[in-house]
């Protein structure tokens, strides 16, 4: 069932109209509100944190924050306080100086979110690993970056290759009872005894501030780094798309170790003077809708897999909360159903506002704002300041509903600043003509609305997370059992896709389930639960062009019955 246009609903909303502001924006208006448009020298957690600390806001919470055995609140006074203290530790004890890179490797906690900020204070580009990443995972990214400084837990250091890893100088431990010696340093005790009174390093606007990695469809996750410049959208979104204003209470399930948690659970929020809501631990719905009512949050922004998962969980339970505190729910990550919009209205009584952006593009691009009519499956339309197209593979620009590669024209604020050690891969994004290339395919109505319909590549994104299947692939090939393997993304009605992995054996290893399962787990334990194949199948070969590269499209198209194309270029 296709749903009709939502109309906009009236409100005191930042952006009023969307048409006047796209024709009459310029970003350089949103550069001057911030004080370093005199100076040319910024940084990125003075904006978020100290610059309200000095002002009317400094008693307001910045951080609510609660998990299993924690209840706490900061303002953004104790958050400056706080940050300074762990910027003058990493100083004192980690000689952490400017560009160098400080991973954060915990599940959330407030302390995760100090260290972060303390890192930036200091001009250190911080790195922010998912708790789920296993060895492998960890491994790759601490290498590839040469990370000089990790803050992480007693638990998961286990899971930290330190003596692999020789750019690796100091750790800080955050926990109780830490052994330390000269790389092993209890975090805590040091902020404890720390002055909270630091000099900030000041910056240039292209100097680097966050390291994310990110797969593609081929070759090892790729570090993107974005720059202090990315404030200038994260902030203007943050007030336009989110709607930030000076009373919400703010809620981004996102973790800080993929995009949506640093530039939507960190920096835009926090731009904007927000009280934000962090909560740890897993997801359960009772405890999400008890999150809503116990803190009241104005503003949510979640993903279409637990939107779903929510509505897997029935209505029922909703009834128990009182949720009409929502004034604003977005999403992110994935397609939105329509389907999910028709629940979110019926249960919540709002329209879920979908937001399309990327890991590479630091901020929001094409989204549905709160002023605006919403067609329930598009993803909305360009944000002022940003021009969207439709391209065709030699760059050409797409008439209105033609398919084609979704392209955004070079040059807005937030844009990542290189891949780390991989210009060329860099490179590899752009048209000569200036346009980025996102990956994705898409159409655009004759309204100007945007409409995802896939990949290009072989990206799969489950439960609203990006795996490259190389990633996997590599891993699979590490187990003694597996000659070749092949990884998918199968449709899965709740998580958008599943993992799936086709594999073929060595000689002398027999298809069973255990060994299925045993391969799965190998997956888990080597790289991350979230990329184990949840499927596997056995098949004596795999298809492969004559260069002997798997051809994923076609254990695609086998697996969901459809015509496998061109085979010219596979081997007999
Ligand atoms: C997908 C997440 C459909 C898309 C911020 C993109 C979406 C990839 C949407 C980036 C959306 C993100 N509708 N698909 N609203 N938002 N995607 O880097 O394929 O983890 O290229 O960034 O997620 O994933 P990433």
């Amino acid at each position: 069932m296709k749903l009709v246009t939502l109309p906009s609903v009236k409100g005191d909303y930042n952006l009023k109209s969307y048409e006047d502001m796209y024709t009459s924006f310029d970003w350089k208006d949103v550069e001057r509100e911030f004080s370093w448009s005199e100076t040319g020298k910024v940084n990125m957690a003075y904006e978020a944190i100290d610059r309200h600390a000095n002002t009317f806001r400094k008693n307001k919470v910045a951080l609510y924050y609660r998990d299993e055995t924690r209840n706490e609140k900061y303002t953004f006074k104790e958050m400056k306080d706080l940050s300074n203290k762990a910027g003058n530790v990493f100083k004192a004890y980690g000689n952490v100086e400017k560009g160098d890179r400080v991973f954060i490797f915990m599940p959330r906690s407030p302390e995760l979110y100090i260290a972060t900020l303390g890192a930036i204070k200091l001009g250190a580009i911080v790195g922010p690993l998912f708790e789920a990443f296993m060895e492998g995972a960890v491994k790759d990214r601490l290498e590839d970056s040469e990370a000089k400084v990790l803050v992480t837990t007693p638990e998961l250091l286990k899971r930290v290759p330190v003596d692999q890893l020789p750019a690796l100088k100091t750790i800080f431990i955050v926990g109780s009872d830490i052994e330390e010696d000269d790389k092993y340093l209890d975090f805590l005790k040091y902020v404890k005894t720390a002055s909270k009174d630091l000099e900030i390093e000041w910056v240039d606007r292209t100097d680097g501030l966050i390291l994310h990695y990110t797969s593609g469809s081929t070759g090892k996750p790729k570090g993107v780094l974005h720059v202090h410049n990315a404030m200038i959208q994260q902030y203007q979104t943050a007030k336009w798309v989110l709607d930030l204003q000076e009373e919400d209470i703010y809620w981004c399930t996102a973790d800080p170790g993929w995009v949506t948690g640093t530039s939507y659970g960190i920096f835009g929020p926090w731009l904007t003077g927000t009280s934000n809501v962090i909560v740890g631990g897993r997801f359960k719905p009772e405890d999400w809708y008890k999150t809503i009512e116990d803190f009241s949050v104005t503003v949510w922004y979640s993903a279409p897999t637990a939107f779903r998962m929510l509505m897997g969980a029935g209505d029922e339970i909703i009834k128990k909360f009182d949720l009409s505190c929502l004034r604003h729910v977005l999403s992110v990550g994935e397609p939105l159903n329509p389907e999910v919009i028709r629940w979110g209205m019926k249960v919540f009584n709002k329209r879920i506002h979908d937001t399309w952006w990327m890991t590479e593009t630091g901020a929001h691009l094409i989204c549905n704002y709160p002023c605006m009519e919403i067609k329930p499956g598009s993803m909305g339309k360009p944000i002022p300041g940003v021009e969207a197209a439709i391209i065709d593979d030699q760059g050409n620009e797409l008439p209105p509903n033609r398919m084609g590669n979704l392209a955004i024209k070079k040059g807005w604020p937030s844009m990542m600043h290189t891949i780390w050690n991989n210009q060329a891969k860099y490179d590899s994004y752009f048209f000569p003509s200036g346009w980025y290339v996102s990956g994705d395919s898409a159409y655009m109505d004759e309204d100007g609305y945007f409409w995802f319909q896939g990949r290009v590549d072989d990206v799969i994104m489950t439960s609203g997370e990006r795996v490259g299947p190389f990633e996997v692939e590599s891993k699979l090939l590490e187990h003694p059992a597996v000659a070749e393997a092949g990884v998918i993304g199968k449709p899965d009605p709740v998580r958008g896709e599943i993992i799936k992995a086709f594999v073929a054996l060595l000689e002398g290893y027999e298809e069973s389930d255990e060994l299925k399962g045993e391969i799965r787990q190998f997956v888990k334990t080597g790289l991350a639960a979230h990329a184990a194949p949840r499927e596997i199948e056995f098949r004596d070969k795999l298809p492969k062009t004559r260069s002997g590269k798997i051809m994923r499209r076609v254990l695609k198209a086998w697996e969901l019955d459809l015509p496998t194309g061109d085979l010219s270029t596979m081997e007999d």
